[in-house]
């Protein structure tokens, strides 16, 4: 089997209708899709993915009001939450309903739920009777996708269909937090700065260190590149490296080094975002030995970065 990439909605609905998956672009990064209601489909994406069956998957829902279809209640604040970020790049973790199989959330009560804001996913969504079990459409463990293309290098062989959105606009995956009964935790920093959910909510607290399961997103080694990667100031971090071809990572400005992926000139963190997964594919491609990159600000999509880069650069 080999991937063709293409913009038929149609195609798409009846290959996921026939319990197929399909890569589909979001605005955060590109999905691997299943029925979520069918576990033999949802099955294909951990197969697919090479993801350990611990590691459970978000439900991507076409309106608001499908939330229904898949949680059993609404703690205090969710509804608030969904109007002011929905669609969009926030992950709620709620109680699941006993439809949702256990393969998708990997044994949990509860099931992480989110209406991506890209216009052929809600359209694909509207179309269909059932919502979508949907990871990053990478291998497990390396760096997520955000073009067609990216998804095609990596899982061409292994699906039907990628579903071509465009380069995703946002970039990193979604934010992630869940309702443990007394208050908001933070899972995962993404796509919706934590200050911006604060500002509805009150306070989010950082998720404790055990929790269970480990999310892919806080498995220490994620989205990382073959290449070794290392974060801080890289003025400083030079010296130490001045016998290999260095690739940096720079937000503004460029280094004197083999090659530079400067993300964002106009220092735009949300360009930055954006850009960053191609960045570190792009480097983890060339002839560089190793990649370095710089810490961003530790504050609104900034964390997400960091997020990321810290676990990119995490010893496997
Ligand atoms: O932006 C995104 O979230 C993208 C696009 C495709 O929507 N998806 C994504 O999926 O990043 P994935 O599989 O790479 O990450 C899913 C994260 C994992 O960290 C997983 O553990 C967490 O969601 N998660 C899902 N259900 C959960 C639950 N019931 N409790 C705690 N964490 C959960
Ligand atoms: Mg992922």
């Amino acid at each position: 089997m080999s991937a063709s990439i293409g913009t038929d909605v149609a195609r798409a609905v009846a290959l996921l209708q026939g319990g197929s998956v399909v890569a589909i672009p979001t605005e955060t990064v590109y999905g691997l899709a299943a029925n979520a209601f069918d576990p033999e489909a949802v099955l294909h994406i951990f197969t697919t993915k090479q993801r350990p069956s611990f590691d459970p998957l978000i439900v991507h829902i076409g309106r608001p009001a499908d939330v229904h279809a898949v949680v059993r209640e609404l703690p205090p604040g969710a509804e608030e939450l969904m109007r002011a970020f929905w669609p969009g790049p926030l992950t709620l973790v709620l109680p699941k309903r006993p439809e949702v199989p256990y393969i998708v959330t990997s044994g949990l009560d509860t099931v992480g739920v989110r209406m991506p804001a890209h216009p052929l996913a809600l359209d694909l969504l509207q179309r269909l009777d059932f919502p979508l079990a949907a990871p990053s459409a990478n291998p497990f463990g390396y760096v997520s996708p955000t073009t067609a293309q990216h998804v095609a290098d990596q899982l061409g062989e292994a699906i039907p269909y990628i579903l071509d959105g465009g380069a995703c606009a946002v970039g990193v995956e979604s934010t992630i937090i869940g309702w443990d009964g007394t208050c908001w935790v933070l899972y995962r920093p993404g796509g919706v700065p934590v200050e911006a959910i604060e500002a509805v909510i009150g306070r989010v607290d950082a998720a404790a260190k055990q929790v269970v399961p480990a999310a892919p997103g806080m498995l220490e080694s994620h989205y990382a590149p073959r290449k070794p990667v290392h974060v801080g100031d890289v003025d400083g971090l030079l010296p130490l490296f001045a016998d290999k071809r260095v690739g940096v990572i720079g937000f503004q400005r460029a280094f004197a080094v083999h090659r530079n992926e400067v993300l964002a000139p106009n220092g735009s963190i949300e360009d930055a975002a954006r850009d960053l997964f191609a960045a570190l594919r792009a480097l983890d491609a060339s002839d560089v030995d190793v990649i370095l990159a710089e810490r961003f600000p530790d504050e609104g999509l900034g964390r997400a970065i960091n997020d990321r880069l810290r676990r990119a650069a995490a010893k496997r």
